[in-house]
């Protein structure tokens, strides 16, 4: 009897503007060659349990505007489960699936890379909004967040002027500050503090008081989540199954704006008025992963899906899709799981507005 040519996809990790454009992206060149698509529910996940449904036209018309994912995702880590992988070997022969598209950040494709080790047809799809991997120019959901953040920046200028405050404003980034340079810069931020160039308080505090002694009445501080302040390790984080820390609870922001409050106020060198200066801040969060995606993640995200899919009816596996210029591009999944730090020279000269 017949069998049509099928192949799976899951979105894993941490969701991301532009998935959906993906999963259409590749739902449009396997169905245009003949081959099924199997979506598998919550990232890895459902390729454990083979939860998902056959994904047809209808199912993903128009889905490129919406964000999140319509497959969901999770931080599931099938290294970490008895069996794993060899389970998900099975699920696949019994759901026909001749080979997977694993969507997702370092961690997600770090499986995928287990996976096509052991013999597994897999191909990759770079995702991540804090932009970190290496081997594409950029990844979908960065453009995104990064305008989120923007907004929110522009925003905080006039409520810290009226009040002559310092508002620090904490963007996602998990080890490096692409999110954090990108939208500081463009929202003009007074200082971008991320983890790929440490400073100490003291040059913080630097900054800080210069302004205030050149007649500025606030600042702007921009800082990525990744961001050392201390090697304060004392406060135990909650961590994932890729042993990834839970960030949001480490309170950077608020212990940079209690810190620099109080140095202010300490400082009797500086003006009267810095007796009652006050900080406040703010922690995007979320808010930088919800919602639509820009037009520019829209069309990354699809081009990425068509390739990949194109590259599934070819059989082409074992790859990661990336970005290269204008180009979208098949690169070895092994050499796209460095991370990729911001530009030095995109750095030096957003250090020339730190003042
Ligand atoms: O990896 C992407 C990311 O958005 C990081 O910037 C952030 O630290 C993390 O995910 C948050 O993960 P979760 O949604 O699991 O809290």
């Amino acid at each position: 009897m017949y069998k049509p040519r099928r192949i799976g996809i899951l979105t894993g990790g941490g969701d991301c503007p532009g998935l959906n454009a993906v999963i259409r992206g590749v739902v449009e060149s396997c169905l245009s060659a003949g081959v099924q698509v199997y979506g598998l529910y919550d990232g890895w996940r459902g390729a454990l349990t083979g939860e998902g449904r056959t994904l047809s036209y209808a199912d993903v018309e128009g889905i490129q505007t919406e964000g999140g994912t319509i497959l969901g995702s999770s931080r599931t880590n099938i290294l970490k489960v008895d069996d794993g992988p060899e389970t998900v070997r099975m699920r696949m022969e019994q759901l026909g699936l001749e080979g997977l598209i694993a969507v997702g950040g370092d961690d997600t494709l770090g499986v995928a890379n287990h996976l096509r080790k052991i013999g597994i047809n897999v191909i990759g799809v770079p995702k991540t909004i804090d932009n970190d991997l290496s081997c594409t120019d950029y990844t979908f959901g960065f453009d995104t967040a990064s305008n989120i953040a923007m907004e929110c920046i522009d925003r905080l200028h006039t409520t810290a002027e009226s009040h002559s405050r310092c508002i620090i404003v904490e963007c996602m980034g998990r080890h490096t500050g692409h999110i954090a340079l990108q939208a500081g810069v463009a929202a003009n931020a007074h200082l971008i503090l991320i983890p790929e160039y440490p400073k100490t308080f003291d040059e913080i505090m630097r900054l800080v008081k210069s302004r205030h002694i050149h007649g500025e009445n606030y600042t702007i501080i921009v800082v990525a989540e990744g961001f050392e302040l201390s090697k304060d390790e004392s406060k135990e984080l909650e961590v994932d199954q890729f042993g990834n820390k839970n960030l949001s609870e480490k309170g950077l922001a608020k212990e940079l704006a209690d810190m620099i409050e109080k140095e202010m106020r300490s400082d009797d060198t500086l003006p009267e008025e810095c007796r009652t200066f006050e900080c406040r801040y703010v922690v995007l969060g979320h808010i930088q992963r919800g919602g639509s995606p820009t037009a520019f993640d829209r069309v990354l995200g699809y081009r990425l899906g068509v390739k990949a899919g194109q590259m599934a009816v070819e059989k082409e596996y074992g790859k990661m899709v990336a970005l290269s210029g204008i180009k979208i591009i098949a690169v070895e999944l092994d050499q796209a799981l460095e991370r990729k730090d911001v530009d030095e020279d995109f750095y030096a000269a957003a250090e020339l507005m730190f003042k």
